[in-house]
């Protein structure tokens, strides 16, 4: 077997494995078996690569690539140890933006091997030149567009810039004008590749990248990160052409036609429109509802939520990203194992962006041992609200804010969410009157049957704990109640 064959064999493996991957990573139970297949799949690429390309460049070039691909792998491992989970939405997105830029020089450098020394010390025939050109640019273009979207995700993730649209006046006229002029400058580049048109191509993706996803509410930013994991797949794939390796075309088509998948079902989940979404937000509205205070609020104590809890018949707690801030999965776990033991019904209710990334509180609810028949998503959980005794809102906001169905001016109006206030009683557990991601207000927190719990939740819930363990929860001292007026 020559050692291009066995390339190209370890390149099916490879691939192979990349589609193991997926698959399992699309369940909880085979999640781990996913990940193995991917590092797998991810080393055997590697290695394949290193070796044939061993073959046609120099022993130092080959020590320049090792050397690079241990420094990466060493600031990756760094990384990825001191990342909070939290953290990791982020971090996603920074990722995103280095495949992004990848395409981009890899864009450019293809550009420049053929402006230095035609295509006689490359693999592209003459007759083949123009194909080639519309390559470059158009993986220029993806690669831009992915880093600097990725960018500005990175800095709303992060908080580092507000997380509200930016409204641009004749914002989809931008974007729709920015998509005329790369077709047009596409097509003039086959003809004439000349050095001002990259530089023009390189400027208005990367400044289209930055519109687009700057103009994207809080609210739709889930289905913007995967959509950049979409785009970043077809960068790569883009790259894959350039550098005629098949596995990068295969890699990158798989994240970039999942990745896009994902963006469709989170787009149906929130009842969003896919295309408009990807458009930067093409037919949406400035909001016009917003943080502003809505009356009054009452305030419960651990004690008094313990005695509820103990006379419960049903509960059901809904997760939010506050859980995943406070780390309060575990004493959650142990509270829904006491309140099992004693014969309540306790069940989660997951909705499909609670937290920061797709599956973030089924992560944390795994990891804490809670048992996978009791968590259930938003459509097999919503219709049994109606019948149940005790609500926990765990550090959740958006996903079970009632103005998403009943305001038409609201900036997340028409997403599906928890509905909690459907409960005999709901608790709501946070640390203030703050609003949840997408800066909205949220009318549960001043319903008749609702009551606010502030603090950090695994503490709140680890006093509620002791309050079960002191006195079973009966007949604790009544809370101080407190009605409030509402502050932010
Ligand atoms: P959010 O609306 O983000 O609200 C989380 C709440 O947790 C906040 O109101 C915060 O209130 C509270 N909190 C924070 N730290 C806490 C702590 N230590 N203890 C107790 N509470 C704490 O949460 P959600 O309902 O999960 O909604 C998710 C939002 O993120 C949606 O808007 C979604 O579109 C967006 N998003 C989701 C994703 C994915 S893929 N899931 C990705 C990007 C964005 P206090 O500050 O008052 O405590």
């Amino acid at each position: 077997m020559t050692s291009l064959t066995a390339s190209h064999a370890a390149d099916l493996v490879a691939a192979l494995l990349f589609i193991l991957s997926l698959a399992g990573l699309s369940q909880h139970r085979t999640s781990r078996a996913g990940v193995v297949y991917g590092i797998a799949g991810m080393v055997l690429a590697l290695v394949a690569t290193v070796v044939v390309a061993a073959q046609s460049i120099t022993a130092g070039a080959v020590a320049l690539i090792v050397l690079a691909m241990a420094l990466g792998a060493a600031i990756g491992l760094w990384r990825a140890r001191r990342v909070e989970m939290t953290q990791m939405p982020e971090l996603i997105a920074v990722l995103h933006s280095f495949v992004g830029l990848a395409a981009v020089l890899v864009g450019w450098n293809s550009y420049l091997e053929v402006e230095a020394h035609g295509t006689a010390q490359t693999r592209i025939g003459a007759d083949l030149l123009g194909i080639h050109h519309a390559e470059v640019f158009i993986g220029i273009f993806i690669g831009a567009v992915t880093f600097t979207g990725s960018i500005v995700a990175f800095l709303k993730l992060s908080a580092r810039i507000e997380s509200r649209p930016l409204m641009l006046p004749g914002k989809n006229a931008l974007n729709l004008g920015a998509l005329g002029a790369f077709v047009a400058l596409t097509v003039w580049f086959t003809i004439s590749p000349d050095l001002p048109l990259m530089i023009a191509v390189t400027a208005l993706a990367l400044a289209l990248g930055w519109h687009l996803v700057a103009s994207i509410g809080g609210g739709d930013m889930p289905v913007v990160v995967s959509m950049l994991n979409s785009y970043s797949g077809w960068a790569a794939a883009a790259a894959g052409f350039l550098l005629d390796n098949n596995l990068l075309i295969v890699t990158g088509a798989l994240v970039g036609s999942s990745g896009a998948y994902l963006s469709y079902i989170m787009c149906k989940a929130m009842n969003r429109s896919f295309i408009s979404v990807i458009a930067g937000g093409f037919g949406i509205e400035a909001p016009t509802g917003g943080g502003e205070e809505q009356g009054e609020h009452r305030e419960v104590r651990a004690a008094e939520a313990a005695e509820m809890l103990a006379r419960a018949r049903s509960v059901i707690i809904t997760p939010g990203y506050g859980m995943a801030v406070a780390q309060a999965q575990h004493p959650v776990a142990e509270l829904t194992r006491q309140l099992r033991e004693r014969g309540v019904e306790v069940r989660f209710g997951v909705h499909p962006v609670a937290g920061r990334l797709p599956g973030h509180m089924n992560v944390l609810l795994a990891e804490a041992k809670v048992p996978y028949d009791i968590v259930l998503e938003m459509d097999e959980i919503n219709d049994d609200f109606a019948d149940t005794s005790v609500v926990l809102v765990i550090g959740a906001n958006d996903t079970v804010n009632p103005a998403a169905t009943e305001d038409p001016a609201s900036p997340i109006a028409g997403m599906p969410v928890l509905r909690v206030w459907e409960a005999e009683q709901v608790i709501v557990f946070k640390r203030s009157m703050a609003s949840g991601y997408a800066g909205v207000q949220n009318p549960l927190f001043f319903r008749g049957n609702n009551g606010m719990l502030f603090g950090d939740a695994k503490q709140s819930v680890e006093e509620i704990l002791r309050e079960l363990g002191t006195n079973g929860g009966q007949g604790a001292a009544p809370a101080a109640r407190q009605t409030t007026v509402a502050g932010r």
